[in-house]
């Protein structure tokens, strides 16, 4: 076999082969296919796409080519949800121990932010003294234990997939929906879960910017997950503008307490509720109106917030600061950002809110990078939203004047304003499972 001859047969618009797919994946990540060879067949699967059989075997082949965790030491059903990345997207710090309140178990592995997206890793370690770095023996305990974990994903998780994201990174074919799908799915099945959720986001802070584009991605993964026996479901929602109103590590963590007391904005409320239900109903806990029940009941009742705490001090943190807030780290600078106009918030650009949240300290450019847990922004004003001119729109926190400015100017640039009142659109636009799709907008 030759890779010249796979890249041909892609450019031309043919299938490969399972044994090509494999050629392929083992050779890139044993270094005996080159980096030329890989972006020329990235390019041609870009422009030619995949067929549902060559995008499952290209999954189970990035999944293979590293440790595939095996959480049988773990009792029941384990179920596992992912976010194909937002901004201000808190959701896993609450929906986990949400789910863990109900009695499914959740052995979650995250990831870290990149670019204009926050990670779930950096925001609990905005919590003094939590860790994420935790062997797999102790993981295995806490879940028994707690119910629930959330740690980072071991070195060798997919190491295929982290050579195959850094090359399509620097070679325009990340947005490839075949190739997505492979690289969330590869790493969600080497986690081990029995069943997926996913919150595939959709619009202008996400990959995937039209509804259309999203559905499609979420049956790939979706048909993916099924044919390897993990029952998975997709959500489709918007990111349109950020989800809540914090972004930011800390920031993110407080509006995570305030689902947990009922206090957050009601698109992160419901969205935490309704991906919780998901995870709910594919554990067999119940059907999913009577799954969302049980998930707003253990909210109400405060058994989900002591869950966090738990999980928390589990993990060695100090769970008194989550029982207040104000002790989590202080921005030594804040400024308040003023409506140019008076009239309505028209339109978000949610990736350059994010950019502007990294900007301020929050995020960071390379993978190494320290991040600031307390620099972030609280929105006060949202799409659809009517604003005065000179008022507040929002609340910017930092350690510099220098960053401050920065942060300012992309926030005002990421704001469009206008003389009517627009309607923002439903959170949730699309729920597709093994059953077809259900559109929710
Ligand atoms: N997230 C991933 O893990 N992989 C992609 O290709 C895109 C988003």
């Amino acid at each position: 076999m030759r890779m010249y001859d796979l890249i041909k047969h892609k450019r031309d618009g043919r299938e490969l082969s399972d044994e090509e797919i494999r050629y392929f994946v083992r050779g890139y990540a044993d270094g005996t296919v080159p980096e030329y060879q890989a972006s020329a067949l990235a390019m041609a699967i870009f422009y030619q796409g995949m067929s549902s059989r060559e995008t499952a075997t290209l999954t189970m082949e990035m999944a293979g080519s590293g440790d595939m965790v095996d959480l049988s030491p773990i009792e029941g059903i384990k179920v596992d949800k992912h976010s194909t990345g937002g901004v201000g997207d808190k959701t896993s710090i609450a929906v986990v121990p949400i789910v863990a309140s109900c009695g499914v178990r959740v052995a979650k592995m995250s990831g870290r932010g990149l670019g204009h997206t926050g990670g779930t890793l950096d925001k609990l370690e905005s919590i003094p003294g939590c860790s994420v770095d935790i062997d797999e023996e102790r993981f295995f305990k806490i879940v028994n234990e707690v119910g629930c974990a959330i740690i980072g994903q071991t070195a060798n998780l997919v190491p295929a997939d982290k050579k195959l994201y850094a090359l399509r990174d620097v070679t325009a074919t990340v947005d490839s929906i075949p190739l997505i799908a492979s690289s969330i799915m590869s790493k969600k099945i080497a986690s081990g879960a029995d069943a997926i959720v996913l919150d595939v986001k959709c619009g202008s802070g996400a990959f995937m910017k039209s509804a259309d584009q999203a559905i499609e991605l979420s049956q790939a993964m979706v048909a993916i997950g099924e044919k390897v026996g993990r029952s998975t479901v997709a959500l489709v929602s918007d990111m349109d503008q950020p989800l809540g109103a914090k972004v930011g590590n800390a920031l993110e963590v407080i509006e995570a307490i305030d689902v947990l007391h009922e206090d957050a904005p009601t698109d992160l409320f419901e969205t935490c509720i309704e991906l919780a239900a998901n995870m709910l109903t594919l554990a067999n806990a119940g059907t999913l109106e009577q799954c969302r029940a049980l998930a707003r009941e253990k909210v109400a009742s405060g058994a989900a917030f002591e869950k966090l705490c738990e999980m928390v001090t589990a993990q060695g943190g100090d769970s008194s600061v989550l029982r207040d807030p104000s002790r989590f780290q202080q921005a030594s600078l804040t400024r308040v950002v003023r409506a140019p106009r008076t009239g309505y918030v028209s339109k978000m650009n949610t990736e350059l809110v994010g950019t502007a949240a990294a900007a301020l300290g929050a995020g960071r450019e390379t993978l190494d990078a320290a991040v600031d847990f307390s620099a972030g922004i609280d929105l006060a004003r949202k799409t659809g939203d009517a604003v005065e001119q000179g008022e507040a729109i929002a609340t910017l926190f930092s350690s510099s004047e220098e960053r401050l400015d920065q942060g300012e100017r992309l926030l005002l640039e990421a704001y469009e304003f206008g003389d009517e009142p627009v309607e923002s659109r439903p959170h949730f636009l699309a729920r597709v499972s093994k059953d077809g799709i259900e559109k929710l907008a």
